[in-house]
């Protein structure tokens, strides 16, 4: 198996053991489909308006790409309800993520737009299924969701650290103990 491969599975691994995705949220999620993929519209609404409205996340986009991004958005919120295969979602959640560091979709505003569609998707799943079946529908959406999230988070960091070591000649554990070292200078700055 390849370096990069062998460091995606163990990604794969840590994240899923910590958020504590496996098949049966994917299960409740299909239970939960009739309602929930009716709000499609409406997650996606939320998630371009307020992407577009913050002058550093609009910045992503190009001209008039919007509708090609909903459309997207909207797919993926649907596939979400068909999944047979952790493991497959995962490797095709991959692909995304590295779309994302792509095009310098930096991991805070990954973070911050989860937690809107997490919000949303839970007042909505209460609604429709009252607490504590809406709870248990929601929890499992968030489960997916930083898992994805994670992926991405992890790709870019991966990422960065390979290509300045391919692009230096220096080894990744030597740019770690810079990133380290960097910390303390950093810190002096900022908390002094
Ligand atoms: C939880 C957060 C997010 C999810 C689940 C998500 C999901 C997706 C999906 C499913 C695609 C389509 C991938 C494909 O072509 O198959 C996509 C593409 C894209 N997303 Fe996101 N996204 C998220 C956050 C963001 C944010 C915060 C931005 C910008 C600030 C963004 C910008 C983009 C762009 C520019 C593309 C097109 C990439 C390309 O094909 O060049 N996304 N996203």
């Amino acid at each position: 198996m390849s370096q990069i491969k062998q460091r995606f599975d163990e990604g794969l691994d840590t994240i899923t053991t910590l958020t504590g995705l496996t098949q049966a949220d994917f299960d409740k999620l299909r239970e939960a489909a009739p309602q929930a993929k009716q709000w499609g519209d409406a997650i996606v609404a939320m998630f371009y308006d307020t992407l577009f409205d913050h002058p550093r996340t609009a910045a992503v986009f190009q001209e008039g790409e919007r509708p090609a991004r909903e459309k997207t958005l909207e797919e993926w919120y649907a596939s979400l309800f068909e999944v047979d295969s952790v493991d497959q979602f995962l490797r095709n959640q991959a692909r995304i993520g590295l779309l994302h560091i792509r095009r310098h979709v930096h991991n805070e505003f990954m973070i911050g737009m989860a937690n809107r569609l997490r919000t949303l998707f839970e007042t909505k799943a209460v609604e429709a299924f009252g607490n504590e079946e809406g709870v248990a529908v929601a929890q499992a959406f968030s489960r997916v969701l930083d898992t994805v999230v994670g992926l991405t988070a992890e790709g870019y960091d991966v990422l960065s650290k390979i290509a300045l070591s391919q692009a230096t000649g220096v080894q990744e554990t030597v740019i770690d103990k810079f990133i380290i070292s960097a910390v303390g200078d950093v810190e002096k700055e900022l908390l002094n």
